[in-house]
Protein backbone atom coordinates (compact mmCIF):
# COMPACT_ATOMS: atom_id res chain seq x y z
CA UNK A 1 0.00 0.00 0.00
CA UNK A 2 1.25 3.79 -0.78
CA UNK A 3 0.68 5.39 2.16
CA UNK A 4 2.81 8.43 1.37
CA UNK A 5 1.25 10.98 -1.63
CA UNK A 6 4.00 10.16 -4.94
CA UNK A 7 5.57 13.85 -4.76
CA UNK A 8 6.98 12.93 -1.37
CA UNK A 9 9.35 10.56 -2.75
CA UNK A 10 10.55 12.52 -5.93
CA UNK A 11 13.16 14.65 -6.00
CA UNK A 12 12.83 18.59 -6.74
CA UNK A 13 10.19 19.48 -8.83
CA UNK A 14 9.92 23.26 -8.90
CA UNK A 15 9.75 23.38 -12.35
CA UNK A 16 7.57 20.66 -12.56
CA UNK A 17 4.19 21.49 -10.74
CA UNK A 18 2.10 17.85 -11.34
CA UNK A 19 5.15 15.19 -10.78
CA UNK A 20 4.93 12.30 -12.70
CA UNK A 21 4.80 8.53 -11.45
CA UNK A 22 8.17 8.19 -13.50
CA UNK A 23 10.26 11.15 -12.38
CA UNK A 24 13.05 9.48 -10.72
CA UNK A 25 13.46 9.21 -6.93
CA UNK A 26 16.78 10.83 -7.03
CA UNK A 27 17.94 12.81 -10.22
CA UNK A 28 21.39 13.11 -10.52
CA UNK A 29 23.37 16.54 -10.21
CA UNK A 30 26.41 17.90 -10.22
CA UNK A 31 26.60 18.80 -6.90
CA UNK A 32 26.59 15.00 -6.08
CA UNK A 33 29.78 14.29 -8.26
CA UNK A 34 32.98 13.88 -5.69
CA UNK A 35 35.36 14.42 -9.21
CA UNK A 36 36.80 10.97 -9.21
CA UNK A 37 35.24 8.80 -12.12
CA UNK A 38 34.82 5.33 -10.27
CA UNK A 39 33.49 6.93 -6.97
CA UNK A 40 30.85 8.88 -8.84
CA UNK A 41 29.77 5.57 -11.17
CA UNK A 42 28.91 3.92 -7.77
CA UNK A 43 27.07 6.39 -6.48
CA UNK A 44 25.35 6.14 -10.02
CA UNK A 45 24.23 2.47 -9.57
CA UNK A 46 23.08 3.32 -5.87
CA UNK A 47 21.48 6.20 -7.38
CA UNK A 48 20.27 3.37 -10.19
CA UNK A 49 18.94 1.17 -7.78
CA UNK A 50 17.12 3.71 -5.97
CA UNK A 51 15.51 4.56 -8.63
CA UNK A 52 14.42 0.96 -9.42
CA UNK A 53 13.11 0.44 -6.16
CA UNK A 54 10.68 3.33 -6.63
CA UNK A 55 9.74 2.34 -9.97
CA UNK A 56 8.94 -1.23 -8.94
CA UNK A 57 6.58 0.09 -6.12
CA UNK A 58 4.65 2.98 -7.78
CA UNK A 59 4.40 0.25 -10.93
CA UNK A 60 3.68 -2.20 -8.04
CA UNK A 61 5.55 -5.10 -9.59
CA UNK A 62 5.07 -6.57 -6.64
CA UNK A 63 7.22 -7.40 -3.53
CA UNK A 64 9.00 -9.99 -5.01
CA UNK A 65 10.76 -7.53 -7.41
CA UNK A 66 11.03 -4.74 -4.76
CA UNK A 67 12.88 -7.41 -2.47
CA UNK A 68 14.92 -8.14 -5.51
CA UNK A 69 16.12 -4.77 -6.16
CA UNK A 70 16.27 -4.07 -1.98
CA UNK A 71 18.92 -7.20 -1.91
CA UNK A 72 20.86 -6.07 -4.75
CA UNK A 73 21.09 -2.33 -2.83
CA UNK A 74 22.37 -4.10 0.17
CA UNK A 75 25.55 -5.97 -1.87
CA UNK A 76 26.43 -3.17 -3.70
CA UNK A 77 26.40 -0.85 -0.35
CA UNK A 78 28.95 -3.27 0.86
CA UNK A 79 31.16 -3.38 -2.12
CA UNK A 80 30.61 0.35 -2.60
CA UNK A 81 31.80 1.12 1.01
CA UNK A 82 34.86 -1.47 1.15
CA UNK A 83 36.30 0.17 -2.27
CA UNK A 84 35.81 3.41 -0.31
CA UNK A 85 37.90 2.47 3.12
CA UNK A 86 40.27 0.78 0.65
CA UNK A 87 41.23 4.00 -0.96
CA UNK A 88 40.93 5.81 2.15
CA UNK A 89 43.57 3.85 4.12
CA UNK A 90 45.83 3.76 1.30
CA UNK A 91 45.56 7.19 0.94
CA UNK A 92 45.92 8.02 4.43
CA UNK A 93 42.73 9.78 4.90
CA UNK A 94 42.84 11.08 8.57
CA UNK A 95 39.11 10.64 9.07
CA UNK A 96 39.01 7.53 7.59
CA UNK A 97 37.40 5.73 11.30
CA UNK A 98 34.61 8.38 11.36
CA UNK A 99 33.73 7.93 8.17
CA UNK A 100 34.41 3.78 7.97
CA UNK A 101 32.05 4.26 11.11
CA UNK A 102 29.74 6.11 9.23
CA UNK A 103 29.51 3.67 6.97
CA UNK A 104 28.73 0.90 9.38
CA UNK A 105 26.08 2.74 10.80
CA UNK A 106 24.37 3.09 7.10
CA UNK A 107 24.91 -0.80 6.46
CA UNK A 108 23.01 -1.66 9.96
CA UNK A 109 20.04 0.51 8.54
CA UNK A 110 19.61 -0.79 5.49
CA UNK A 111 19.94 -4.07 7.00
CA UNK A 112 17.10 -3.17 9.19
CA UNK A 113 15.20 -1.88 6.59
CA UNK A 114 15.64 -5.56 4.82
CA UNK A 115 14.72 -7.44 7.56
CA UNK A 116 11.49 -5.42 8.06
CA UNK A 117 10.62 -5.77 4.66
CA UNK A 118 11.65 -9.65 3.99
CA UNK A 119 11.47 -11.11 7.28
CA UNK A 120 8.07 -9.13 9.15
CA UNK A 121 6.55 -8.56 5.69
CA UNK A 122 6.01 -4.61 5.72
CA UNK A 123 5.82 -2.42 2.84
CA UNK A 124 7.57 0.02 1.14
CA UNK A 125 6.17 3.25 1.32
CA UNK A 126 6.86 6.24 0.00
CA UNK A 127 8.12 7.04 3.80
CA UNK A 128 10.50 4.65 3.89
CA UNK A 129 11.70 5.25 -0.09
CA UNK A 130 12.36 8.71 1.14
CA UNK A 131 14.20 7.65 3.61
CA UNK A 132 16.40 5.63 1.99
CA UNK A 133 17.12 9.17 -0.49
CA UNK A 134 18.53 11.04 2.33
CA UNK A 135 20.07 7.82 3.35
CA UNK A 136 21.92 8.10 0.12
CA UNK A 137 22.15 11.57 -0.92
CA UNK A 138 22.89 13.16 2.63
CA UNK A 139 25.83 10.34 3.22
CA UNK A 140 27.47 11.20 -0.39
CA UNK A 141 26.87 15.29 0.21
CA UNK A 142 28.10 15.86 3.44
CA UNK A 143 30.69 12.99 4.10
CA UNK A 144 32.35 12.08 0.80
CA UNK A 145 32.81 15.24 -0.50
CA UNK A 146 34.76 15.72 2.26
CA UNK A 147 37.39 13.06 1.49
CA UNK A 148 37.54 13.87 -2.13
CA UNK A 149 40.00 16.87 -2.29
CA UNK A 150 41.94 14.73 0.11
CA UNK A 151 41.80 11.41 -2.16
CA UNK A 152 42.20 13.42 -5.72
CA UNK A 153 45.57 15.36 -3.78
CA UNK A 154 47.04 11.81 -3.23
CA UNK A 155 46.66 10.27 -7.06
CA UNK A 156 43.41 8.52 -6.35
CA UNK A 157 43.20 8.53 -10.31
CA UNK A 158 46.22 6.26 -10.78
CA UNK A 159 44.80 3.93 -8.35
CA UNK A 160 42.13 3.62 -10.75
CA UNK A 161 43.82 3.34 -14.12
CA UNK A 162 44.78 -0.42 -12.34
CA UNK A 163 41.66 -2.60 -13.37
CA UNK A 164 38.85 -1.72 -11.57
CA UNK A 165 38.23 -3.11 -8.00
CA UNK A 166 35.26 -2.72 -7.93
CA UNK A 167 34.38 -5.19 -11.12
CA UNK A 168 36.61 -7.83 -9.24
CA UNK A 169 34.59 -7.67 -6.61
CA UNK A 170 31.41 -7.52 -7.73
CA UNK A 171 32.08 -10.41 -10.34
CA UNK A 172 33.33 -12.66 -7.01
CA UNK A 173 30.19 -11.77 -4.94
CA UNK A 174 27.73 -13.05 -7.55
CA UNK A 175 28.93 -16.45 -7.65
FE1 LIG B 1 31.30 6.98 2.05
Amino acid sequence: MMNAPAHAVHAKTADAPVPHAHAPLIAWTPELSVGIEEIDSQHKTLVDLLNQLHVAIVERHGARDAAEILERLVDYTRIHFAVEEALMRMLDYPDYEAHKAEHEELVEQVYQLRHKVMVEGKPITGELLFFLKRWLTEHILASDQKYAPHLLSRGVRAQYAKPSWLQRLWARSSH
